[in-house]
């Protein structure tokens, strides 16, 4: 017994020589359960032989368990002098991180964050914003309707209807989010985002809104000046309405944003007295803004799921 139980190299066959000599049918447990039958000398010969059979497969099973470590740490050898696994470095997409710069530029001109949902009602996409049913104006941006008459919101300017309802005026805020409008070419997604500032207060003017617009493109474009040319145009929603072109690379006029006076009818459509209150309004394709900086020819590339845009060496 002894030479076998030295003999054995694995653990599961110790276990089963284990069995077969203490469990409940084991050869020992046989005999011990027949010790009365014995005379005093061969019952103490009989607790001995158990004690060190006993002892023997301890030691035994110790001595296997080295030979295992050993032999495991003989084939998982260390090499340090390895070069480690390439790391995954990410990044922000660039939409994230132009969204973050614009923001943080906004911010500390005082402007607060706000956000709205992107399915909107009539009344916050159009209707408060001075663009009731049938008119013309609607047609200036392709809607998606949906079955229940609610809309893709096509503009953040949904959003600073919702602000002034909710918190009235003074008030000095920036919406941002996705908007919806049936058009797909380069420069146009069918989803793209937009960012919509709105500042209204007792003596807000036209000046302070070229005022803060020209700051902002110089410090989200990193020119010490940008050069602006303030075009009329129309938007419903403010009077009087401008867009905003930028001269780009010294050679380029850009159009840049819409922007203007938020008209009388919008602020009495949120509870506002005009009489009292003016403000101005601006809004632009952040895409645009980050199309622009990042200095990419199509849109669509932004959406397309490339994970280039999210690693640290990507393009
Ligand atoms: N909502 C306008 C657009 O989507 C942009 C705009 C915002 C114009 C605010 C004036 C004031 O074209």
């Amino acid at each position: 017994m002894k030479e076998q139980i030295n003999q054995i190299q694995t653990l599961e066959e110790l276990q089963a020589l284990h069995t077969a000599t203490f469990g409940k049918n084991g050869t020992m447990t046989a005999r011990l359960r027949d010790m009365k039958n014995l005379d005093n000398d061969a019952r103490a010969a009989l607790n001995k032989e158990n004690a060190e059979l006993r002892e023997l497969f301890k030691t035994r099973q110790a001595d296997i368990e080295y030979a295992v470590m050993m032999a495991k740490l003989q084939t998982q050898k260390l090499d340090v002098t390895l070069s480690p696994e390439p790391e995954h470095v990410g990044r922000l997409h660039p939409l994230t991180q132009a969204l973050a710069e614009i923001s943080g530029i906004l911010e500390s001109f005082g402007y607060n964050l706000w956000t709205g949902p992107e399915i909107e009602d009539d009344w916050h996409n159009f209707t408060a914003l001075n663009t009731p049913a049938h008119h013309p104006a609607r047609d200036m941006q392709d809607t998606f309707f949906l079955p229940n008459g609610n809309v893709m919101r096509t503009q953040t300017s949904a959003i600073q209807i919702r602000a002034m309802e909710k918190c009235g005026v003074p008030i000095k805020m920036f919406g941002i989010g996705a908007t919806y409008r049936k058009e797909m070419d380069a420069t146009h997604s069918p989803m793209f985002h937009q960012i919509e500032g709105l500042y209204v207060d007792k003596n807000v003017t036209m000046s302070d809104l070229i005022g803060d617009v020209r700051a902002f493109l110089q410090r989200f474009f990193e020119m010490d000046n940008v050069e602006l040319r303030i075009r009329p145009s129309y938007f419903p929603f403010t009077e009087p309405s401008i867009e905003i072109d930028m001269k780009w690379h010294g050679d380029k006029w850009l159009e840049i944003m819409g922007a203007g006076m938020v008209h009388p009818d919008v602020l009495r459509n949120c509870g506002v007295d005009p009489d009292v209150y003016q403000g101005f309004a601006f809004g632009f394709g952040w895409d645009r803004l980050a199309m622009l900086k990042y200095n990419l020819s199509d849109i669509r590339k932004f959406y397309d799921g490339d994970i280039r845009w999210l690693q640290a060496n990507g393009f």
